[in-house]
Order: structure tokens, then C-alpha cells, then sequence
């Protein structure tokens, strides 16, 4: 069982600032990933851990021992990196094996290995084989056997899956899921540029940007309480609106006017001298949808891309501006060129000032409980209103019974 723990980490290429100020408990058991910008750092704070990289400052301790100065092998760690650089004359138990006989291990010990390698990876009928007759996705999991086989109390991925096509990353991601179920005190740290792998495969995921830690949280609760306007953007396909107002109303339920003349409700409190405060509204594009009540948003629709399950619509494609783009369930071939008006619950809308959600004004909200999806059966959650109540909703007549985030 193995925790880490780091604490102040930072690390300097010459008088270069790379990391700074990192500060992370990660428990025993957890899968955490790392995404963030290129070049923020991650592989850098990967490598710091495997002890591949000198920590420049702060304290790292893996499994409650200081390890800043311990090399690699006595970590306790095994790195899976994006390119697997597999041993080519060598079969794919013995490129498995590599690091065992190197160790010193006997015979019985490195066949027990490789063998229960070869069967967690479902590698089994291929352990004579060289690398080259083998796909892309296998030569990954032969690359993740050879971690396995050393079985390390904590293992290291940087960017595993972005060297195989589509659907193999999908068949691998959820391989590597079932791999860490198998293994539930072992703990895994990720690091990836696709955003369904850290939401999917994360307990937590760490947001790095500009050398430090942006945000730490549950995937759920980084898409829906995101404590700035970085994270807001950078968690969800597409990023998320942010369309600057002045609140107009404070309250329990904020009303912002938004530059350009609409209005919008937003069930978050704002407070006596609130009024007038610059504030940017942050909108999903999933979060919206076509209205005949009062929109938060209403334009021509530039262009639209139909993905078949769901059409992405873009508005004020040339403007200077990004574009503001919403998606909506189903087909729509009939949207481009015409005008429509957008609204959204007033629970899905996020409110910033200075780049800063309010729902952080005070220090850390109440414990996150995500927001359910409008029911369609029996699935609980905030009962859904019927279309036209939504709109009154909208207008800050009803107020809906639902959890406040
Ligand atoms: N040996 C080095 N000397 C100087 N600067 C370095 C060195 N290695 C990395 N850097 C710099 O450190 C920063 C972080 O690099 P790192 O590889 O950790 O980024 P990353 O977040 O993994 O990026 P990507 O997503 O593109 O893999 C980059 O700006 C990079 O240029
Ligand atoms: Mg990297």
C-alpha cells in the first residue's frame, strides 16, 4: 500500500520555473490523472515522481518514506510511457521479463510473472511472439506487462494511449479501467490530453496550468463547479461559453444582464453589494437549448456540424471573439442561417468575477453532489419541468425544489 505525498514540489531548468508550489495527498489505491495545457509540466512531474528527473524543490514521499533522493528502482514505481519502444528481436515474454532477469530473479519466479502479465493483459497466446506481429494495441499492453511484472506499489503513465487509433484507444482505456479494479491498492497516476480518459479512467484529476495546480477534484465535480474560468474551459468538448455581464439582481438566484441587452437567471447567491459587479457567465454548450421563452443567448447560426447523435452549432465564427457554440441532441439540418434563441437552467449556469467562480467566494462550497440529468424513468434527481414551466423557470417564476450547487 502506497500513498504519496508531495509537498511545495517544484522544479527549475536553470533559472526556467517549470513547476512550482505543487501541493498533493494522493491516497493509497486512487487513480489520479494529470491533464493541463502541452508543456505545463506533466511529464515533468510524472518523471520528478519515477525519479527519472531531479525534484528542484519541495518534498516527495511515496508510501510515508522521503524519496526525493532514492533512485528510480527503489521506488517501488513502474512508468508506462506513450512510446513503448518494445526490445524487436526479443518475444513479447521476454521483453516482459527484461527487467526481471536483469534483477536477478529465478526462472520460476519470471514464468509466474510474465504469466499472470500475460493473463491480466490477455496477452496469453502471444508470449512467443516478436513485437512486429503484434498491433499497435497489444504492443501497448505488452509495454503495461512490463510494469505489471514488477508489480510496483505505484504505477506512472504518461499519454499510454495516444499513439493507437480510435477505437483501439477506447478498447485499451477500458482495459486499463478493468486493470485497476483488478488491482485496488495499487495506485496509478495518468497522465493524458483526452478528455474522456480523465474523466472516465480518474478518481480525481489535477488540473495543471502556468507551473502549478489549477484544481484538484472528482471528474464530476471539476465539469460542474469548476473554481475558475481556465478550468471551466478546459474540462468539457467544447469549452464552455463565457459571455460578460453585470449582475442586476442579487439574491439567492443572481440575475446578470449581459452585455449586448439579455438577461440571465443563475441559481447562485450573490449579495448586498454585489450589484453592478462585472461577472462573466459561463454556459455549456450542452447546457443549452432552443426556446420560444427568454433566451440568454440569441444569434444567427453560422455553421452547424452534425456528429449524428448530437449538432453542434457555432455562432460569430468571424467575430474576434471565440464563437459561441452550443449542442443539441439529435439532427438538425434546417439551423444554419437562421436566428435562434438559447436558454439554459438556471442550476447549469456559472458565474465568474476576475476569473473566479462566486461559488468559491467564501472558501470550498458544500460537499460536491452532482447534478442529475432531468429524469426520463425512475433515475431520481431534480424532477423534470415540463417544457413550458422551464421557461417560466427561466423568467425566475418557479423555483425549482432541486439541489443548489
Ligand atoms: N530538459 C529540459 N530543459 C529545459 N526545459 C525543459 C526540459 N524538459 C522540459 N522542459 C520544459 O518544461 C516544460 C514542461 O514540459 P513537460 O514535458 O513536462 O510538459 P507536458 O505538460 O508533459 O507537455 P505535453 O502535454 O506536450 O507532453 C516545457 O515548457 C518544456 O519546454
Ligand atoms: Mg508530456
Amino acid at each position: 500500500m502506497a500513498g504519496l505525498k508531495l509537498t511545495g514540489i517544484a522544479k527549475a531548468y536553470g533559472d526556467v520555473n517549470v513547476l512550482h508550489d505543487i501541493d498533493l495527498d494522493i491516497a493509497s489505491g486512487e487513480f489520479v490523472v494529470f491533464v493541463g495545457p502541452s508543456g505545463c509540466g506533466k511529464s515533468t512531474l510524472l518523471r520528478m515522481i519515477a525519479g527519472l528527473e531531479q525534484i528542484t524543490g519541495g518534498e516527495l514521499q511515496i508510501g510515508g518514506r522521503v524519496m526525493n533522493d532514492i533512485p528510480p528502482s527503489q521506488r517501488g514505481i513502474a512508468m508506462v510511457f506513450q512510446s513503448y519502444a518494445l526490445y524487436p528481436h526479443m518475444t513479447v515474454r521476454d521483453n516482459m521479463a527484461f527487467a526481471l532477469k536483469i534483477a536477478g530473479q529465478s526462472k520460476e519466479q519470471i514464468t509466474a510473472a510474465t504469466d499472470r502479465a500475460g493473463k491480466m493483459l490477455q496477452l496469453t497466446p502471444y508470449l512467443d511472439r516478436l513485437p512486429k506481429a503484434l498491433s499497435g494495441g497489444q504492443r501497448q499492453r505488452v509495454a503495461i506487462g512490463r510494469a505489471i511484472v514488477r508489480d510496483p506499489q505505484v504505477y506512472l503513465f504518461d499519454e499510454p494511449l495516444s499513439n493507437l487509433d480510435a477505437a483501439l484507444r477506447v478498447a485499451t482505456r477500458i482495459e486499463i479501467a478493468q486493470l485497476k479494479a483488478s488491482m485496488p491498492d495499487r495506485t496509478m497516476i495518468y497522465v493524458t490530453h483526452d478528455q474522456t480518459e480523465a474523466m472516465t479512467l480518474a478518481d480525481r484529476i489535477v488540473v495543471l496550468a502556468g507551473g502549478t495546480i489549477a484544481q484538484v477534484g472528482a471528474p464530476l465535480e471539476l465539469y460542474e463547479r469548476p473554481m475558475t474560468e481556465f478550468v471551466a474551459q478546459f474540462i468539457g468538448s467544447p469549452a464552455m461559453n463565457l459571455l460578460p455581464g453585470r449582475v442586476r439582481t442579487v439574491g439567492a438566484t443572481t440575475i446578470v444582464a449581459l452585455d449586448g441587452g439579455l438577461e440571465a437567471h443563475v441559481a447562485i447567491p450573490t449579495r448586498a453589494g454585489d450589484e453592478d459587479m462585472p461577472v462573466t457567465l459561463g454556459v455549456r454548450p450542452e447546457d443549452m437549448r432552443i426556446t420560444e421563452g427568454t433566451p440568454v443567448f440569441e444569434s444567427t447560426v453560422d455553421l452547424t456540424e452534425a456528429l449524428g447523435e448530437v449538432t453542434l452549432l457555432y455562432f460569430g465564427t468571424n467575430a474576434d471573439t471565440a464563437p459561441i457554440t452550443a449542442k443539441l441532441p439529435g439532427i438538425h439540418p434546417d439551423l444554419k442561417g437562421r436566428r435562434v434563441r438559447l436558454t439554459a437552467d438556471p442550476h447549469a449556469l456559472h458565474l465568474f468575477h476576475k476569473g473566479l467562480s462566486l461559488l468559491y467566494r467564501d472558501g470550498t462550497p458544500p460537499p460536491y453532489q452532482p447534478r442529475m440529468a432531468a429524469p426520463s424513468g425512475s433515475m431520481g434527481g431534480t424532477p423534470a419541468a415540463p417544457d413550458h414551466d422551464r421557461d417560466r423557470i427561466d423568467e425566475g417564476v418557479i423555483k425549482p425544489a432541486g439541489p443548489v450547487r
